[in-house]
């Protein structure tokens, strides 16, 4: 076909368009003057949102509120200073000071009386985010990472750290790439009845300067502040790390081949980078005996898919992105359900990769070295296993063709 007829074809294509839109235009101008027409549009004078159905569980309805305040179309409605057509409940908020335990909680929660202990401190305290730092590291990231390894600790896993840092942890340069490790802790707090091994730990600092602590009680439904904390800090003290990988003290990471994962990805790969052992379509245990149980006054609805909290990997780049999001999720009991629920607010979904093996191998595989090669993490390993499977991963002579 010659280039002309083309041009003809398309000329007369947009002329048929045009005639078309004229048309269009004229019926629809005729009808808008029609005054007896009732479909006309009509511009609303008031609020012309769905007003929103207070939730009865205590989480979503926290939820909602901070939606509610970071709604960019509401928001110039809250600081004017008329707040009518704002439900009821979004008058009651906490106490000012949000670190002062939020007395509110037992008169909303109908069942708080009969809640496990933890639940009852986490919702007291839930709206706090703001402890001091007891450890800080400040110069650790100032040779900029390639790879942040982060590590869940508690204050007596001296002999875990210790093999972390003599096997997958090492800092400095590793595959010519330069590596660096912290240590996550908060504080043991006599209420719990730890002995106050704060001084061994001071020495632990200064001798290694990998530890970051924080004086809040370390315990299990406290990991989500133990997250946020830590995005808040490399934020601000390792801001320019182009990945992390965070990970419980009882994880072997293969380092290397994390490594060399991360050196094959595409740019546009690597900025979104969320990888795991993605749990999708879960929900909250409803059995009391279960350490994930989570009551419906609590919380209501589905996960969103989340990376297991044994450990995964994502870029530095998305990690200052989720510290900023976290600022809109109210924290949730489950940490790694949290960092879940803060990419799908950011519009990401978490990549499952067969390498992070969070609940372990099969049992015959377990003392072969060369499937150990091709894993990038897995869980369970004690400190010895740990220095058992660590040559295996660098020992150049070992054959895995
Ligand atoms: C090591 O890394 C440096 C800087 O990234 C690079 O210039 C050098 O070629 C690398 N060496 C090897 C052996 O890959
Ligand atoms: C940490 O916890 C201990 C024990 O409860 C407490 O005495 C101490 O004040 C807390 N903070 C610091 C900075 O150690
Ligand atoms: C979390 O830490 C804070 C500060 O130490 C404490 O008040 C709260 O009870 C802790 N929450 C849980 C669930 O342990
Ligand atoms: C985080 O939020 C601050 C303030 O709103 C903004 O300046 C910054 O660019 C944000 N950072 C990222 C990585 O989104």
């Amino acid at each position: 076909m010659s280039l002309g007829r083309k041009k003809g074809n398309a000329l007369c294509r947009l002329m048929i368009f045009n005639i078309l839109i004229c048309v269009l235009v004229v019926v629809s101008w005729k009808r808008g003057n029609n005054k007896g027409n009732p479909k006309r549009i009509r511009i609303p004078s008031q609020r012309f949102w769905r007003r929103q159905i207070m939730s009865k569980s205590f989480w979503n309805k926290e939820q909602q509120r901070l939606d509610m305040i970071n709604n960019p179309l509401i928001n110039s409605e809250l600081s004017g200073d008329s707040l009518i057509g704002l439900p009821d409940w979004l008058h009651d908020t906490g106490p000012l000071d949000p670190c002062e335990a939020d007395y509110r909680v037992p008169r909303q929660i109908l069942d708080y009386n009969t809640l496990p202990t933890r639940f009852q401190d986490f919702l007291l305290h839930m709206h706090c985010r703001m402890y001091p730092m007891l450890i800080n590291q400040p110069h650790v990231c100032d040779e900029k990472p390639f790879l942040l390894l982060v590590v869940k600790s508690l204050i007596y896993n001296f002999d875990r750290r210790q093999a972390i840092r003599q096997t997958w942890g090492q800092a400095g340069f590793l595959a010519n790439r330069t590596v660096t490790t912290v240590f996550l802790l908060g504080n043991a707090s006599s209420m719990d009845n730890f002995p106050d091994l704060q001084e061994m730990l001071d020495h632990e600092a200064k001798l290694h300067k990998d530890l970051l602590q924080w004086d809040y009680r370390d315990t299990f439904f406290n990991l989500t502040l133990k997250e946020v904390l830590f995005l808040e800090w490399f934020s601000t003290y390792c801001p320019q790390a182009q990945y992390v990988l965070k990970g419980d003290d009882d994880v072997f990471v293969n380092t290397l081949r994390v490594i060399d994962f991360l050196e094959g990805l595409s740019e546009g790969k690597a900025k979104d980078l969320f990888m795991g052992d993605v749990i999708s379509n879960a929900g909250p245990q409803r059995d009391k005996k279960l350490k994930y149980f989570v009551p419906e006054t609590v919380f209501l609805g589905q996960y969103p898919p989340y990376a297991g909290g044994g450990g995964y990997l994502f870029s530095g780049d998305l990690a200052k992105r989720l510290y900023n999001i976290s600022q809109k999720v109210v924290l949730y009991p489950i940490d790694d359900v949290y960092t879940g629920m803060c990419l799908e607010k950011l519009g990401l979904v978490p990549e499952k990769h067969k390498g992070f093996r969070t609940f372990d191998i099969e049992k015959k595989y377990r003392d072969n070295p060369c499937i150990h090669r091709g894993l990038m993490l897995v869980h369970s390993r004690t400190p010895q296993e740990m220095l058992k499977i660590w040559p295996w991963i660098v020992h150049p002579e070992l054959d895995c063709q």
